[in-house]
């Protein structure tokens, strides 16, 4: 997709990736760089550095790199399209008007379209004679007409193709239908509907869209629920069911587990309630979760995996800063056989009584050890020190306190175990760290670049040759006066070089922000790795003939241990350079 150059130039002039960074990332200046706790991968110390002379970012912990555009890609969860128009919007430009409607975004308009006429055709159905079962459901469940009018809850007749002939009677083509999760193609090549004879859930963004649909049976058989799986219109990661309603209320959400926990507790009068759509909870969900919320309580079925989820959503969340309550429904209930069962007012006490979340795995961890013994206490208590040692001194303090005299123990033992625990604890994670970022960089190595493992010199080589061009695009025709991309040992590098040389040759700007809408983000990462490893070093043309050397030998090695990989050319080249090799050892 082409984008003019000179507007994507002007947007990078005006969001300069510190100011843009700044407002996610807290960072320090260390000598030109700034470095600070990534944004995209949780971290103690800091591996996240911006480099602002060369516009781009670079988190040696996990990875994530690139330009201004990249960065804005990742932390807003956007695509390329829109992560420009975000840029544009935060500068105040205008966007031009071509590339609005490309093909990819024209698509992603039609899903929409379609969804919401789904929508409305799966809302119609409830009126309709062969509709009275989902609506004798919704009625079973206590939703009255007004909660299934709120969330446009509908029914998917029972039939294989009522849904595909009435959006093809409104213009969709099956393409279309297919790209949003509404159609497949059968095995004799008719379309079939996905969502038969189901309750249907629409999903609706925070623009008010129809993202996409749930669709639950309307008895026990299996699966209990369809869901929309991913389309260019929706992503599981980054929606929250009932965000649409929720975001308004103010900034507290309540997450739980599933949509009819949700309207039920929207019908109670709890209308933060949320759903994650899984229990994962991806980095990208508990953004969304911050944006909109300072206070968040959990309330995840009382089964075991619902203890699980509270565990993980606890973990995900911490990073945040937000603050966290744990419901626990009594009896093993989800909130919306609760409520039914017992009304919203024995509710709000319930959320009233929410432990925060050191209360709630400490109880947790109480249920593990029998506390009325003297073994159990101590272990208990170890166990405790260390999920305490991850807290903050006056938390440490209250709950010492409160478990000092709960199990008649000393409070300055248990201040003391936990100092211990600490200690070991910050020792490990340091540790862990950096294997971490050793192994991350490998596996981004091996992913983008595969073959720079095999031929680690003439990767190296490339690498720095191919930033040094890019910090000064002048050395481009010099180099490739000498050497053409095909003598580049490893793929990314090659089409990297070959990508370098054209964008000169048509006289266009060599600017990571432009390669962008070309390499994916990891290869972006890569590249911005590269790029500023070779701005650490001086550099002069005879490096570069070092280099190019390098990496000719460096197809030699290739052409020895892939002999099926060269071209007649290429052995020729490689014939040359062994003969002059030997040449040398002569001298
Ligand atoms: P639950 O099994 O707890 O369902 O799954 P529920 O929402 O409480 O529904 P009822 O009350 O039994 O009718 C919780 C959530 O997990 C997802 C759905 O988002 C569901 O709301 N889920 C569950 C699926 O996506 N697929 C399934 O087959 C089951
Ligand atoms: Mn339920």
């Amino acid at each position: 997709m082409a984008l003019p150059e000179a507007f994507i130039r002007e947007l990078v002039a005006r969001n300069d990736i510190e100011s843009v960074a700044s407002s996610y990332v807290s960072m320090k200046r260390r000598g030109r760089n700034l470095v600070g706790l990534c944004p995209f991968h949780g971290e103690k110390t800091p591996s996240f550095n911006l480099y602002p002379e060369t516009e781009s970012f670079y988190c040696f912990g996990c990875g994530a790199g690139g330009d201004v555009i990249t960065f804005i890609k990742r932390i807003e969860n956007l695509d390329y399209i829109d992560a420009v128009k975000f840029l544009a919007s935060r500068a105040g430009m205008q966007l031009p008007e071509e590339q609005v409607d490309d093909k990819t975004s024209r698509l992603r308009m039609r899903i929409l379209e379609a969804n919401r006429e789904a929508a409305r055709f799966f809302h119609s159905q409830l009126s309709k004679p062969e509709g009275r079962i989902a609506l004798d459901y919704y009625r079973r469940r206590g939703y009255t007409d007004a909660t299934i009018r709120h969330f446009g809850l509908g029914y998917a007749p029972n039939a294989w193709d009522e849904l595909g002939k009435h959006l093809r009677s409104k213009g969709f083509r099956d393409e279309e239908l297919q790209a949003a999760f509404l159609t497949r193609r059968g095995r004799n090549g008719g379309s079939y509907d996905i969502f038969r004879n189901r309750a249907m859930i629409p999903i609706i963004d925070i623009r008010g869209a129809v993202i996409g649909f749930g669709g639950r049976v309307l008895d026990d058989s299996k699966p209990k629920y369809i869901n929309t799986e991913s389309t260019l219109a929706f992503s599981k990661s980054n929606t929250l069911f009932a965000l649409n309603f929720a975001k308004s209320t103010g900034r507290e959400l309540t997450l739980c587990e599933g949509y009819m926990d949700v309207i039920a507790l929207h019908q109670a009068g709890f209308p933060n309630a949320v759903a994650a759509l899984g229990t994962a909870f991806p980095e990208e969900q508990v953004r969304l979760i911050s944006r909109y919320a300072d206070k968040v309580n959990l309330i995840f079925d009382a089964d075991e995996a619902g203890q699980k989820a509270t565990r993980r959503a606890l973990d995900a969340l911490k990073p945040t800063g937000i603050e966290v309550k744990v419901i626990t429904v009594p009896d093993g209930k989800d909130p919306d056989e609760f409520i039914r069962k017992n009304g919203p007012e024995r509710f709000r006490l319930l959320l009233e009584r929410a432990s925060n979340a050191m209360e709630y795995r400490l109880m947790r961890l109480g249920d593990r050890y029998p506390l009325n013994t003297a073994d159990g206490r101590v272990n208990y208590l170890r166990e405790a020190a260390k999920v305490l040692a991850q807290s903050s001194a006056v938390e440490q303090d209250i709950y010492a306190g409160r478990l000092s005299q709960e199990l008649s123990v000393s409070k300055d033992a248990i201040l003391q175990q936990i100092r211990q625990a600490a200690g070991r604890r910050e020792k490990q994670q340091k540790r862990q760290e950096l294997s971490r970022a050793v192994k991350q960089d490998m596996t981004i190595l091996r992913r983008v670049n595969p073959e720079a493992e095999t031929f680690p010199r003439a990767a190296s080589a490339e690498e720095t040759l191919l930033g040094v061009m890019i910090l000064h695009p002048d050395l481009i025709p010099k180099v490739a006066a000498v050497l053409s991309a095909d003598q580049f040992v490893t793929s990314l590098n090659r089409d990297l070089y070959a990508y370098l040389l054209q964008r000169q040759s048509q006289g266009l700007l060599i600017e990571l922000p432009f390669f962008a809408a070309d390499f994916d983000e990891a290869s972006m990462a890569y590249i911005t790795r590269m790029v500023q490893a070779a701005k650490d070093r001086a550099f002069t043309w005879e490096d570069a003939e070092k280099y190019i050397a390098i990496i000719r030998e460096g197809q030699v090695l290739r052409g020895m241990k892939q002999p099926e990989s060269l071209q007649n050319d290429q052995i020729e080249d490689i014939l040359r350079v062994m003969r002059d090799r030997k040449n040398k050892k002569d001298i």
